[in-house]
């Protein structure tokens, strides 16, 4: 099976209340411990490429282990730019075989975000075959390499049916109190995501695939073994799985995942390398990642986005 369009995924996503993962792939450990969670769960996956993987891989070697995902787990699996900020770099991916993009235009002012999204989506709909657009309304607080900002404000559902009819989009990502990154809420409050917002989205955007990014759990065990082997991610706190549970069976229908994946690759090689003073091969704590980060992502499947048995 060939890569697969994003809309057909997320639309029968939609149908059946479910949300496909979106994970953030860098290299060949995590797309291989996505991808065998995805086979053993016959599970639908998104692999995503952000502008700092393209810069820490070199797409080309990206894209190439992908594909060898694609033809070793026979899986529906598409191939997503992830907050992309221009439609160079939209075209780009577009040109080399991305089955879908997301233009971020969500710090812009509103009519320079249309604009760039409008564009987009004219490029990419007439691309044979037809590349899925993600827009973005409504900012999300958290800092990543490429991705930085200080600030974040709820998606205004007033504007919701204007930009997805003015720009054409085919999903589209809101805010309503996720962020990106490890540290989602201050230690001592109660996380909340705003569903009434989701709902009043959905209302106004009947059958209408919705996006939630920042949507790590930051998973406690792996935080625990992080830094009882040396690390300092004190207070980090992620949405709790039983809101990203919810949302999933709503009209969310993709969830986006990067820094529980950082986690349950990064925590267990810590404590690997450790554990084990006299192992110079890399591969030893590489190998343990990849099977950790199998186990997040199963548990993720089943008990998050509820994609188990849907490929
Ligand atoms: O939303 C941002 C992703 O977590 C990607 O982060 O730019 O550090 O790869 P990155
Ligand atoms: P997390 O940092 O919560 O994993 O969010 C990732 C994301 O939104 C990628 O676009
Ligand atoms: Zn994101």
């Amino acid at each position: 099976m060939p890569l697969v369009n994003e809309l057909e995924m997320l639309k029968k996503a939609y149908d059946e209340g479910y949300a496909v993962g979106a994970f953030n792939i860098n290299n060949m450990e995590t797309i291989q411990g996505i991808v065998e969670a995805a086979k053993l769960e016959k599970s639908p996956i998104i692999l995503q490429v952000s502008r700092g993987a393209r810069k820490y891989a070199n797409p080309v070697y990206l894209q190439k282990l992908v594909e060898a995902a694609v033809i070793d787990s026979g899986l529906p699996i598409a191939l997503h730019l992830d907050h992309g900020d221009s439609f160079e770099i939209c075209k780009e991916c577009i040109d080399t075989g991305f089955t879908s993009v997301m233009i971020d235009g969500s710090s812009l002012p509103y009519e320079e975000n249309v604009a760039v999204t409008k564009k987009v989506c004219e490029y990419a709909h007439a691309h044979t075959p037809y590349v899925t657009v993600e827009g973005e309304l409504g900012t999300l607080a958290g800092i990543e390499d490429e991705v930085n900002v200080e600030h974040s404000s709820y998606t205004d559902p007033n504007t919701v049916e204007d930009f997805v009819k003015r720009t054409g989009v085919d999903s589209l990502a809101i805010a309503i109190g996720t962020s990106h990154g490890a540290f989602k809420f201050k230690p001592g409050t109660k996380p909340q995501l705003r569903f009434d917002i989701l709902e009043e989205v959905s209302r106004r955007l009947p059958g209408f695939p919705i996006v939630l990014h920042g949507a790590s759990s930051v998973l406690q065990d792996y935080v625990k073994m992080f830094n009882e082997c040396g690390g300092d991610m004190k207070d980090a706190l992620g949405v709790p799985e039983e809101l990203l549970s919810k949302a999933s069976k709503m009209a969310v229908c993709k969830i986006n995942i990067d820094s529980d994946i950082r986690l349950a690759c990064y925590a267990p090689m810590r404590k690997y390398i450790l554990d084990n003073p006299t192992v110079f091969d890399p591969r030893k704590p590489l190998g343990v990642a990849r099977d950790n980060i199998t186990e997040a992502v199963r548990h993720k499947m089943r008990d998050v986005l509820h994609s188990s048995n849907k490929a």
